[in-house]
């Protein structure tokens, strides 16, 4: 990461985080639901609107919570696309449920309602819709749709903290939301992530599995004399260090992902022309406060373009970086998973898709830096021929 001139992603830390540390480390509570757990999830359902929250290790581990909320059995089918990262599958393959990979729109990268309906079986019993780089399908006729087949949205909006469609944050759309706070996503707690849901049964239920299958957190709230294992659960809590970065950031979350619009935006703004005249395609375009920022994609017209340009800014000193293998073509989706209905969008997006620098500290010098090497590189007649890579 350090040896790059303008590094793909750094995460925004301030003197909070570690004024906040070092009150754990005074105070004694190091393991999870301390005040700082708190703390975090009370901000995190002011932020969002959710009627409940609850930290956890990751948002695989957010995931894993919902399919064991689910009660998801061997046979049952979940709908998701295959342009995403391999815990939203594993969660449901753990519960022995079948993926089903379907295809997700250009213009979002997220799933296409068609090819959701197409895939409903008597099996189906949830969709999970990814809200890749903070995009969404439109999300009110997802959940008419999944309320009309009595199927569970699950939402595994990992990347999209911060981010809202119609004024509504994803992770609320659906029964069970999930975040990551991840190191590499816009807020940050080393390993983190959170389950946001509306429904108060699931809420508790969501904390005793959370706590290796006990009423420990009602214990510790005065709600029964002794805790007890109660159903088959894991170790789903983060420690108070993670929480205590984790709140400092939340309170950061407008600067950050203020910044991180602006620069979305902006690259948005500067490669318009360039997809006028038909050379990449881009997202949607977003309403001004609506996205995060979290990740700016491009797509080139063939994958050797794609390479040249990704070499041609990574000789510039810019990491740019490709994204997913698609989860159908990867040897577990093929082991574990189906596919139904063609996957070109996702297939293309495999093969031309690059993600440009984003972070929230990242000068406006850097992104006029980027997006001149793009254009330079457009307006070049002679591109250097470079094998695209994924990272
Ligand atoms: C779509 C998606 N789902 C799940 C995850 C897993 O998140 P975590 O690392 O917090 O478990 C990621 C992380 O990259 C992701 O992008």
């Amino acid at each position: 990461m350090g040896t790059w001139r303008i590094p793909y992603n750094q995460p925004h830390f301030g003197p909070r985080e570690r004024a906040n540390l070092e009150s754990v480390l005074a105070g004694g509570h190091s393991q999870g639901d301390g005040p700082f757990t708190k703390k975090a999830e009370r901000q995190l359902r002011e932020l969002t609107g959710s009627g409940h929250v609850l930290l956890t290790g990751s948002c695989t581990s957010a995931l894993e919570l919902c399919a064991l909320l689910a009660d998801l059995r061997a046979g049952d089918e979940v709908i998701m696309p295959s342009w995403t990262f391999s815990s939203t599958a594993n969660a449901f393959v753990l519960r022995q449920a079948t993926p089903v990979f379907v295809d997700v729109s250009p213009e979002t990268l997220t799933l296409d309602l068609g090819a959701v309906e197409r895939a409903i079986t008597p099996r189906t019993r949830g969709v999970v819709v990814v809200n890749y780089a903070g995009f969404g399908p439109d999300m009110q006729a997802l959940d008419a749709l999944c309320r009309a087949y009595g199927l569970i949205l699950f939402e595994d909006a990992a990347q999209a903290v911060g981010a809202t469609q119609s004024g509504r944050h994803y992770g609320t759309f659906g029964k069970l939301g999930c975040y990551s706070f991840h190191g590499t996503k816009n807020i940050v707690a080393g390993e983190a992530g959170a389950l946001l849901t509306d429904d108060a049964e699931l809420a508790l239920r969501a904390e005793i599995l959370r706590e290796k299958g006990t009423d420990r957190s009602l214990f510790l709230r005065g709600e029964v004399d002794k805790y007890t294992w109660r159903e088959c659960g894991s170790s789903y809590l983060p420690s108070e260090f993670a929480a205590a970065v984790l709140m400092a950031q939340l309170e950061a979350e407008p600067h950050i992902n203020g910044r991180r619009r602006h620069i979305w935006q902006r690259y948005q703004a500067g490669l318009a022309g360039l997809a006028r005249a038909g050379q990449l395609a881009l997202a949607a375009p977003l309403p001004q406060d609506s996205g995060n920022g979290h990740i700016f994609w491009l797509q080139c017209r063939d994958a050797e373009t794609l390479g040249a340009l990704r070499g041609h800014l990574l000789e510039a000193g810019i990491n740019a970086v490709t994204h997913y293998v698609p989860l159908h073509s990867a040897p577990a989706g093929q082991r574990y998973g189906r596919t139904v209905g063609p996957l070109d969008v996702t297939d293309r997006a495999a093969e031309t898709l690059l993600r440009l620098p984003v972070w929230a500290d990242m000068p406006d010098e850097a992104v006029d830096t980027v997006l001149e090497a793009v254009s330079d590189f457009f307006a070049s007649p002679v591109r250097p021929q470079t094998q695209a890579t994924t990272s």
